[in-house]
């Protein structure tokens, strides 16, 4: 199970960059509960300051680019979850040297689009069985879940209200969106969350099994 966690760092120069507000607290969590129902789970992580969770084997990746590569690699497998914080742009260019300060003008910084990670694997040749996303939003939060999940091609979209302080914060409410409905979860700590996708990814896979 590949499984994209935490922001990506898109380099300006050697010691500038853009990146996206995440933890990767929720990723990691999520990480850690599908391991300990047995899942095997490639932890492909963003720049976070989190540890290890027990039996995931972590790969380490700072930009976008980087981890859509280290995804690919990872497959073929069954569930993907992507909830890494993607940076949606990059500086069109590296600049090799550190960007000098000069008297007036600030640099101008031309950016370029970053590859989608999630929509590319549910459109690829190696599409897992079931390809989970993610869904940050501060308004209609249920709607705009559901076109996303048809948008970007994913079976479910795990949606989450960050109008509050989701960001970085232990608690999250979450709405699970799938081609059935939508299954909205009370306000719990993240690694609760985390325990009940967990389970809900489990019985899929077993219905799934079963047919
Ligand atoms: O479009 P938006 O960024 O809101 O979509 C969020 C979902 O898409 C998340 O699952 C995120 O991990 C994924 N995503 C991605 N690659 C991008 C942007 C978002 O995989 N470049």
């Amino acid at each position: 199970m590949p499984h994209p966690a935490g922001p990506t760092w898109e380099a300006i120069d050697p010691v500038r960059y853009i990146a996206n507000r995440s933890s990767g607290k929720q990723g990691f969590a999520i990480a850690a509960a599908a391991a300990a129902l047995g899942a095997r789970v490639t932890l492909v992580a963003g720049p976070v300051a989190l540890k290890t969770p027990a039996g995931v084997k972590r790969l380490d990746v700072e930009s976008a680019q980087e981890m859509a590569e280290t995804v690919k690699r990872s497959l073929p497998a069954d569930v993907a979850v992507m909830v890494a914080a993607v940076a949606d742009w990059r500086p069109k260019e590296y600049r090799g040297e550190k960007i000098k300060k000069r008297g007036s003008a600030p640099p101008a910084l031309m950016l370029t689009e970053n590859p989608d990670i999630l929509t590319n694997l549910a459109t690829g040749a190696k599409r897992p069985g079931l390809v989970i996303g993610f869904a940050a939003e501060t308004e209609n939060v249920i709607e705009n879940a559901k076109q996303k999940r048809k948008r970007k091609v994913a079976d479910w979209i795990v949606a989450n209200d960050v109008s509050g302080d989701v960001m970085g914060g232990d608690m999250n409410r979450v709405h699970i969106v799938s081609a059935e409905g939508v299954e909205t979860l009370n306000e719990m700590p993240k690694s609760a969350v985390a325990m009940a996708l967990a389970e809900r990814i489990a019985a899929a896979f077993r219905a799934e099994a079963a047919e």
